[in-house]
């Protein structure tokens, strides 16, 4: 991602389909219904799509603007428009740097299931008992882990930001369809429907506090928000591209994926547990538990639970890619050092940090931050505490160093900017309000001070 030679996308389709690739990933289809499982269902969903319609929308309109106006990164973007605000780009850059290593280690289980389905171990893969006793190994999760990180590494060495667009040009639809497919074989087995009314069917009763942080900590993750992706993204965007309706149809893509991989869980969970809160809650290992029972009952399963993992893997590759080049290119850039040396860093750094996160499954799972485990506490520094620090300061530095207009003027280069009131309104008042209110209850929360 260096400045002098900018590849740029060769249009809307595939900047929009690039950008989708670093969205669409593990957020989408391993965090997001494990999430939506345990904050309530349906009142989840209805706080999440609320949000992204509103804040989602007015800081990745805001991101890939940055960046197109300025044709920089996160760092220079920020560091060219004032000064005063190169540190925002620097902590932004520091958060995939966090996510990156516990990213692959899911990713790595990921791989290992793709290789069970292909071994002929899908059957394993459905007993309740599989994902627990994999996970808690010390040699092979962690092997999976590196093989993932590894290939990351691998690509991003050989540069990748044609192949990102080729890729997500070809892989982006037919996760789409598959993900059709899953859902509604998901939704038609008997006893689902219970399923259904808890993941559509809003249940104020269930709503707190923690819903809207939980949804608001997805939202930034699952949408490359507030890390400085979407800026990156935007600098080789075509300034005669629709950046509005780029970001509609990103954000669709999104949702959509996000909408579509809870439909193939969340009733699963039901069909399978009883759709008991413990069933509920069981967090990240939700996706691995419930999904190769639905492959299991299905004819055919194996064979759609291969192309499901493969295309899953490949989701999760494009947004490591992503999260590994953000970090990489900053290393270049700031210690003037080879694209080799920088990879190798990153890769080292990754490696021991991921070590941490594998093992906190395994013969570290007495080991506690704040009460948490490795893993768990890396997504809650990233996404409940670095995350809205910086989509804090972006709304500050948006709505009221460059002004909203300066926004404007550049979405506007390439057609009318339908919804600018909404735009300013949440940008100057509504999301620092409730940015600052969540995020200070989250971190409350988190010390056990005050509980939501
Ligand atoms: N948005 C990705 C996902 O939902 O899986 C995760 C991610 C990718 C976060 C790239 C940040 C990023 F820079």
């Amino acid at each position: 991602m260096n400045n002098e030679k900018r590849s740029g996308f060769t249009g809307k389709i595939g900047f929009v389909l690039a950008a989708a690739g670093s969205a669409v990933g593990l957020g989408n289809i391993w965090r997001f219904p494990y999430l939506a499982a345990k904050y309530g269902g349906g009142i989840f969903l209805l706080v999440y799509i609320l949000l992204a319609v509103t804040f989602g929308f007015t800081l990745m309109i805001a991101e890939i603007a940055l960046g197109r106006k300025t044709g920089l990164s996160a760092i220079g973007a920020f560091k060219s428009l004032n000064k005063k605000y190169s540190f925002l780009g620097y902590l932004a850059a520091l958060i995939p740097a966090i996510i990156l290593p516990y990213y692959s280690v899911i990713g790595g289980w990921v791989t290992k299931y793709l290789y069970e389905f292909i071994a002929g171990g899908a059957g394993e893969t459905a007993k309740d008992a599989f994902f627990g006793g994999f996970i808690s190994q010390t040699g092979e999760p962690v092997m999976w882990f590196m093989i993932f990180l590894g290939v990351t590494a691998l690509i991003v060495l050989c540069g990748v930001e044609k192949g990102i667009e080729k890729v997500s040009k070809f892989m982006m639809p037919v996760l789409v369809v598959l993900s059709m497919f899953i859902a509604i074989y998901s939704v038609c087995m008997p006893g689902a429907m219970a399923g259904v009314k808890y993941y559509i069917m809003p249940d104020f009763s269930k709503f707190s506090a923690t819903t809207v942080l939980a949804a608001m900590g997805q939202l930034f993750y699952s949408m490359s928000l507030a890390m400085g992706i979407m800026i990156t993204y935007g600098s080789y965007m075509k300034k005669e591209v629709s950046l509005e309706s780029s970001v509609t149809q990103i954000e669709l893509f999104d949702t959509g994926i996000a909408f579509l991989a809870g439909l193939m869980i969340i009733p699963a969970v039901f069909v399978f547990s009883g759709g008991t809160p413990e069933a509920l809650g069981k967090g990240p290992s939700l996706m691995f538990v419930t999904l190769p029972k639905v492959f299991e009952s299905m004819a055919g399963g194996t064979y759609i639970g291969i192309l499901f993992f493969l295309l899953v893997l490949l989701a999760a590759l494009t947004s490591s890619i992503s999260l590994m080049e953000t970090v990489v290119s900053i290393l270049c850039d700031k210690l003037k050092i080879g694209r080799k040396l920088s990879c190798l860093i990153v890769f080292l750094i990754s490696v021991a940090l991921g070590l941490l996160s594998s093992l906190g499954y395994g013969i570290w799972a007495e080991v506690k931050i704040i009460g948490l485990q490795f893993l768990d506490f890396f997504d809650f520094i990233s996404n409940s505490v670095l995350m809205p620090i910086v989509a804090f300061f972006t709304c500050i530095f948006v709505g009221y160093v460059i002004k909203p207009k300066a926004i404007a003027d550049e979405v506007e280069l390439s057609g009318k900017f339908k919804r600018k009131a909404l735009f300013t309104f949440v940008i100057k008042y509504l999301a620092p309000v409730c940015i600052v209110l969540i995020l200070v209850s989250s971190v409350l929360d988190a010390f056990g001070i005050f509980k939501i």
